[in-house]
């Protein structure tokens, strides 16, 4: 007969999980940053309760003027690193645009994939009433599901551009919908991305799940940022950021700063060169020659 499983078996889960995350509406706030690499996922892990891979990196690490040309296989790519990079903080991988859309199934198959290359704890997929199907269907097998609604840059192109949703009221009850319909299909958490204030109030009182704000106010039970705009990295932000440093001017200071010590001939210095192993230093060798003759 079976015993009970033992630690061998069943290894104590360390990170944050999707549950974990849930579990923290109405007690405490939920923080979250994104994070494309493993050295800035090493940075920030013990101070954040879930890393984004967000396909945001489209834009901030290619150049991309959206998240559309984002393929799935460059997302696991960077949810690979991030993973091998954290060891604390739950790691949400976005889905790209194009890899789960089309059906429920061919999104379990591309989200299974994420899940299995990356080693991440949950997929982010963007879209309200018209994703809940979806979202039940990798809920139910296996696949924790962040929702996302409000401004959803995969849709830039209906959109028209990146624009501000619910500062109307008549578009109010669409998004209440949206919110509630991720919720009712068994999301761990919705993103609400671009929001008027009172919107996200009102959501985020009226669903079970945690709602996490970017660009919607203190309301939202969590809050997200792209790390390289709130660092400063990146050159133009959206209102609703802040910048909590200004790295950027600070790396181009220090990049002029090498320029000029190595136009100087003042890099590298004395501390940061090799000499020979003592075996192979020439005038090691001379002044050994010597002892012996005289010997
Ligand atoms: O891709 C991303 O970075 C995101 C955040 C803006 C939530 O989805």
């Amino acid at each position: 007969m079976q015993g009970p499983p033992r630690m061998s078996q069943h290894h104590e889960m360390r990170r944050t999980t999707a549950p974990g995350i849930k579990l923290r509406k109405g007690r405490e706030k939920i923080v979250a940053l994104t994070a494309y690499h493993a050295h800035t996922a090493r940075l920030i892990d013990r101070h954040v309760d879930f890393l984004l891979v967000g396909d945001s990196l489209g834009m901030v690490m290619h150049g991309h003027e959206t998240t559309i040309p984002v393929p799935l296989d460059l997302m696991i790519m960077h949810g690979a690193a991030v993973v091998r990079g954290s060891k604390r903080a739950l790691v949400v991988v976005d889905m790209p645009f194009g890899s789960y859309e089309e059906s429920p199934s061919v999104a379990f198959r591309n989200a299974a994939r994420v899940m299995k290359e990356t080693g991440c704890g949950a997929v982010k997929l963007e879209g309200g009433q018209r994703m809940a199907e979806t979202i039940a269907f990798l809920s139910q097998r296996g696949i924790p599901v962040m929702g996302h609604i409000g401004l959803t840059p995969q849709s830039v192109n209906v959109m028209g551009g990146f624009k501000t949703q619910g500062r109307h009221p008549e578009e109010w009850a669409a998004i209440e919908a949206d919110a509630a319909a991720v919720a009712k299909a068994g999301a761990f958490a919705v993103v609400l991305e671009g929001m008027a204030e009172a919107l996200a109030a009102k959501i985020t009182r009226s669903i079970e799940i945690p709602t996490i704000g970017i660009g919607a106010s203190v309301e939202c039970d969590g809050q997200i940022l792209v790390l390289e705009d709130m660092l400063g990295l990146s050159p133009r932000v959206p209102r609703f950021v802040k910048r909590f440093a200004e790295l950027g001017s600070a790396i181009e200071a220090a990049v002029m700063d090498y320029a000029s010590a190595v136009r100087a001939l003042q890099f590298p210095g004395p501390d940061h060169v090799y000499g020979m192993s003592k075996h192979e230093d020439p005038q090691a060798q001379v002044t050994k020659m010597s002892k012996t003759k005289a010997s």
